[in-house]
């Protein structure tokens, strides 16, 4: 008879996630069975975009998370500069991969000592390291002071990257300069010192502490190479134009399907969004988000979450850094907890050292912006990348307003509940077979679902509740972002 534990809210996540795991003993081995996973909270963003100014669009979405800002800037210029077919100034793309790359940096930093690290190093008997789980932590004596070491030296780290993006960005989080036709930054010399300044500290820092306490918990944790795998499908819509045709990246757009051996193209129109088991009407089920509707129904007999459920060709598919480096050819060991931290830090380093190369690109004087007027009528979508995975911003502008937007975030993917054809999303799929030590401390649940970097509050975004809905208020969050709806 499997035991039901419900871990809610999950702590060191942005946002507000349950996770509920039924625990069985299979072959003398106790382990999750099932898992279901439940974005909690919903906001309005879609809502408030409607009627306002296209131009309105890349500020109120980065509003949407204080972790990812950047990159729904970046999916919401991208998404008007397709509306309007304007080509961006070199300069201009530069600044915006320059931005994006500050946030890529600290995001994953963040990630890794101060949101993942606790599930594998038990550190001093104080806040904010205790309370805590005590099941099998395996890093300790020296190697566990040196890692809580770095964890405080990772606060400075990300403290760097933000000043670094806001160079040109005007400020982090929420960056003002990014703007449809360009960006507002100006590339001043004195800026661009500035920038290489803060990433000859931050490359050494990523190279020789962070890549090393990857490697020293999974010197310890090497089963977790075995653990976590779930569908085995990854996704990437691919990040940082490296020419203003936006077909050169950094990281590629692709596809890979588990079992297969090549990496496939992505067709937009192949995507979809399941609502059976989410609070949404059924009929608006399996719609692209180019038309998508949201319309909330709450209560709903068997829906869990206020997640949709994205698909491809209605399959599940996992997206984040793991995905990333695997469609780029740069990274192929596997897809596990650890291979998703591996290829993060490994990631980290890439970006890092291609923003130092773009640096010397950047043409002083030369334009950063395109002048830009808003079409009477048009629709286009934007497809980038957050740290945590494949972002999409879908766009009807109709008389020179907002008619609809729709949002398809990382998380959406990765944390979506079941779809219309019973299949998990790749995290509670990736939960199941999970060995379980302590049911009273599952802590191996939680080295599950922060593999993945979920970020709650960009997944939810839900349109106006009716009257009857039930409105929550959540009074506890684990993150700059948190609200009440
Ligand atoms: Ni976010």
């Amino acid at each position: 008879m499997a035991t039901v534990k419900v871990l809610d809210p999950i702590s060191r996540i942005e946002g507000h996630l349950k996770i509920e795991v039924s625990i069985d003993t299979v072959r003398g081995l106790q382990q999750v069975v099932d898992a279901r996973a439940t974005g909690t909270l919903f906001r309005g963003f879609e809502t408030i975009l409607q009627g306002r100014s296209p131009l309105d669009a890349p500020d109120i979405t980065q509003r949407i998370c204080g972790v990812c800002p950047v990159s729904h800037g970046m999916a919401a210029v991208v998404t008007l500069d397709r509306a309007a077919g304007i080509a961006v100034p070199e300069n201009g793309r530069i600044l915006r991969n320059l931005v994006l790359a500050a946030n890529f940096i600290q995001s994953h930093i963040l990630h890794f000592y101060h949101l993942a690290a606790l599930d594998y190093v038990d550190g001093p008997n104080q806040a904010p390291w205790q309370p805590s789980w005590k099941t099998d932590k395996r890093v300790s004596g020296a190697a566990a002071n040196a890692l809580v070491g770095n964890y405080v030296a990772a606060l400075a780290m990300r403290r760097k990257a933000h000043e670094m993006g806001a160079l040109f960005g005007g400020r982090l989080p929420h960056p003002p300069t990014y703007r449809a036709g360009g960006i507002t930054a100006t590339p001043r010399p004195e800026r661009i010192d500035a920038y290489r300044a803060y990433l000859n500290e931050l490359i050494p820092f990523i190279q020789n502490v962070y890549l090393n306490d990857v490697n020293t918990v999974a010197s310890v944790y090497s089963d977790y190479f075995r653990i976590g795998k779930g569908h085995g499908n990854l996704l990437a819509y691919g990040v940082f134009d490296l020419d203003s045709t936006g077909e050169e990246k950094l990281l590629n757009r692709g596809r890979w399907v588990n079992g297969r051996r090549d990496v496939l193209r992505v067709d937009v129109g192949s995507i979809t969004e399941q609502v059976r088991y989410s609070w949404y009407d059924d009929r608006t089920a399996n719609l692209n988000p180019a038309s998508g509707v949201t319309t909330p129904q709450y209560p709903k007999r068997g829906a869990y979450s206020w997640l949709k459920s994205p698909r491809y060709q209605s399959i599940p598919y996992e997206v984040g850094p793991l995905a990333r480096m695997w469609v780029n050819g740069d990274y192929s060991n596997g897809i596990s907890v650890l291979d998703r931290h591996a290829a993060r830090a490994l990631e980290c380093l890439k970006v890092a050292e291609a923003a130092m190369g773009w640096l010397d690109e950047i043409v002083p004087d030369a334009p950063v912006i395109a002048p830009y007027e808003v079409p009477d009528s048009a629709s286009a979508y934007g497809l980038t990348e957050a740290a945590r995975g494949a972002l999409g911003h879908w766009l009807n502008i109709r008389n020179g307003r907002i008619e609809n937007y729709q949002v398809i975030t990382p998380t959406c993917w990765n944390a979506s509940p079941r779809d219309g054809n019973g299949r998990r999303g790749p995290l509670e799929q990736a939960l199941v077979g999970t060995p379980i030590k302590n049911q009273a401390e599952p802590i191996e649940v939680l080295r599950v679902i922060h593999s993945f970097d979920p970020c709650l509050s960009c997944a939810v975004h839900v349109m106006r509740p009716k009257k009857e809905a039930q409105v929550f208020t959540v009074a506890m969050g684990s993150g700059p972002a948190a609200c009440r709806p």
